[in-house]
């Protein structure tokens, strides 16, 4: 054993979509920060956002409106008390946003334009450069975060792992680009680690959402919640040679509609809100009407809507489809559903407080309570951003931190040298798709666990390059997930169960918790 070189902050926060960007920024009002990213800062799922960010702003629109589209959205299962801070707090944070450089887009009169999502009864997403609202947050955000003094960026660093003494977290093991590895004594650390898209064969997420945050806070001892909801965006475009690109649900608000192979519009016989019914039934849909025609897509069609509204809300789509060959003024587009977010994650307070002292999560890799089972869309800008600033504001009255002792470092290297990581996560993604996917049944979750946990027993010291750490992240979050998906007896949002079609409020209207320590409970 080596003891680690060591380097010391106020504030570690690990990642760099909006929610790393943004409470980065709000806590270096205040200290010091080291922003950690495992690639650079313009590479986060966030960058790929495409419909927009939730937050009322419209006289016609309310607060009240905007907290009982996301609850019956989460199907039973949200925090009523985060949905009322999301849905207060929301415009605020928005203003900050703008304050901070983000230029949402504007109609003539110089109103931020609206679109509309599945199961919101408002207008109220706003959105930038049509379909592009991501990309601008995350420019806006990066080149404030890059002025600021008091932050420190490292780039190509990868978290490892966190450490905790006396059952407080303590900072972070971190990578750097060459391999070596040195302990980032942290007052306070914030998991914004984003999301695990890639726990799936088919994602609408970059490569880069591989569940890390949530296997830290696992194996640091913090309380896991309802990680068996897994979001499948709809239309994911699918096309032989194109990757599964989203193609946005404001496509959707703004007029599209479904129709299966054989041209029928279909969403009519699945809910009274047809193509805009919320996320998880227009998924199933879907596949039901893949499985009933037997094919491998639908199409979604915005060819009666004219060329101009086409190319000015969705000029990055227009162009991405293009690019194939597919011309959405006229051709209908193919899609399949694709997963897309995870509602779960590491359990928080209403302050973004984890069950460890002193970590923090913000942002898809936490569970605030604000998804329930089902996110609404566009929700997930705005929770960042709100869960953020309260963040800073918890960490600012946090007690100084505790002596921490010397930090060692196993110096001996335990690598199964012959393993090939990416085919490895192939398997993994194709387990996942196949046995926990839209439609899930006991026998195939049995299988898909006996499967990954005989994976992890044999992987578990591969650890000496990021794709590898990447992939036994993966593979613990993958576990919590089927673990939970086997447990939960019952449909309910983004968890279905073919041999539990029916949600079941008697026994189920509860959470799934996981701990290294403690397991399910
Ligand atoms: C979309 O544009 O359809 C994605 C929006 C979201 O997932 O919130």
């Amino acid at each position: 054993l080596q003891t680690l070189p060591r380097w010391k902050t106020e504030v570690a926060v690990i990642g760099a979509g909006i929610a790393g960007l943004y409470t980065a920024l709000q806590a270096s009002e205040h200290t010091d920060v080291v922003l950690i990213s495992k690639r650079g800062l313009d590479d986060s799922n966030t960058r790929w956002a495409q419909g927009g960010i939730a937050a009322v702003t419209a006289k016609s629109d309310s607060p009240a409106l905007h907290r009982q589209d996301t609850l019956i959205a989460g199907a039973g299962l949200c925090s009523y008390e985060a949905v009322e801070v999301l849905v207060h707090e929301g415009p605020e944070r928005l203003k900050e946003l703008i304050a901070y450089g983000t230029e949402f887009d504007k109609d003539a009169q110089g109103r931020y334009e609206l679109t509309k999502e599945g199961a919101h009864s408002k207008r109220r997403i706003l959105h930038a450069h049509g379909d592009a609202t991501g990309a601008e947050i995350v420019r806006a955000l990066s080149a404030r975060v890059r002025e600021q003094k008091n932050i420190t960026v490292l780039e190509n660093h990868f978290a490892i792992d966190l450490l905790t003494q006396d059952g407080e977290c303590v900072g972070v093991i971190v990578m750097k680009p060459d391999g070596e590895r040195f302990f980032l004594e942290a007052k306070a650390t914030v998991l914004a680690t984003g999301g695990a898209g890639q726990l799936y064969r088919y994602t609408t997420n970059p490569e880069i959402a591989t569940a890390d945050g949530i296997a830290l806070a696992y194996r640091a001892g913090a309380r896991i919640k309802d990680v068996e909801f897994i979001q499948f965006h709809p239309t994911a475009l699918y096309y032989p040679g194109a990757p599964r690109f989203l193609i946005s649900e404001a496509v959707r608000g703004e007029g599209a509609i479904l129709r299966n192979t054989s041209g029928e519009r279909f969403m009519e016989k699945y809910h009274p809100q047809k193509e805009l019914a919320p996320r998880d039934i227009v998924a199933r849909a879907i596949v039901s009407e893949m499985e009933r025609t037997n094919a491998a897509y639908v199409y979604l069609d915005i060819t009666h809507e004219s060329e101009e509204l086409i190319k000015h809300r969705f000029p990055t789509i227009y162009q991405f489809c293009l690019k194939y060959g597919l011309d959405m003024v006229t051709d209908w587009i193919p899609v399949a559903p694709a997963c897309h977010y995870i509602m779960g994650g590491v359990q928080t307070d209403l302050n973004g407080e984890t069950s460890t002292k002193r970590l923090f999560a913000c942002g898809e890799v936490s569970c605030t309570g604000v998804h329930g089972a089902n996110r609404l869309a566009s929700n997930s800008l705005s929770e960042a951003v709100v869960f953020g600033h309260r963040i800073v504001k918890r960490i600012r009255e946090l007690p100084p931190a505790p002596e921490v002792r010397p930090v060692e470092a196993r110096a001996e290297n335990r690598v199964h040298r012959f393993v090939n990581t990416r085919e490895q996560r192939v398997k993994l993604q194709k387990l996942m798709l196949r046995h926990v996917g839209v439609k899930r049944q006991e026998k195939g979750l049995r299988k898909a666990l006996e499967e990954l946990e005989r994976m992890q027993r044999f992987y578990a010291y591969e650890h000496e390059e990021m794709e590898a750490f990447e992939f036994l992240n993966l593979l613990n979050a993958a576990v919590l997930t089927t673990r939970a998906a086997l447990l939960r007896e019952e449909s309910r949002g983004g968890h279905y169960r073919n041999d539990f079609p029916n949600k079941d409020d008697l026994i189920w209207r509860k959470h799934i918790i996981q701990t290294i320590d403690q397991g399910v409970h």
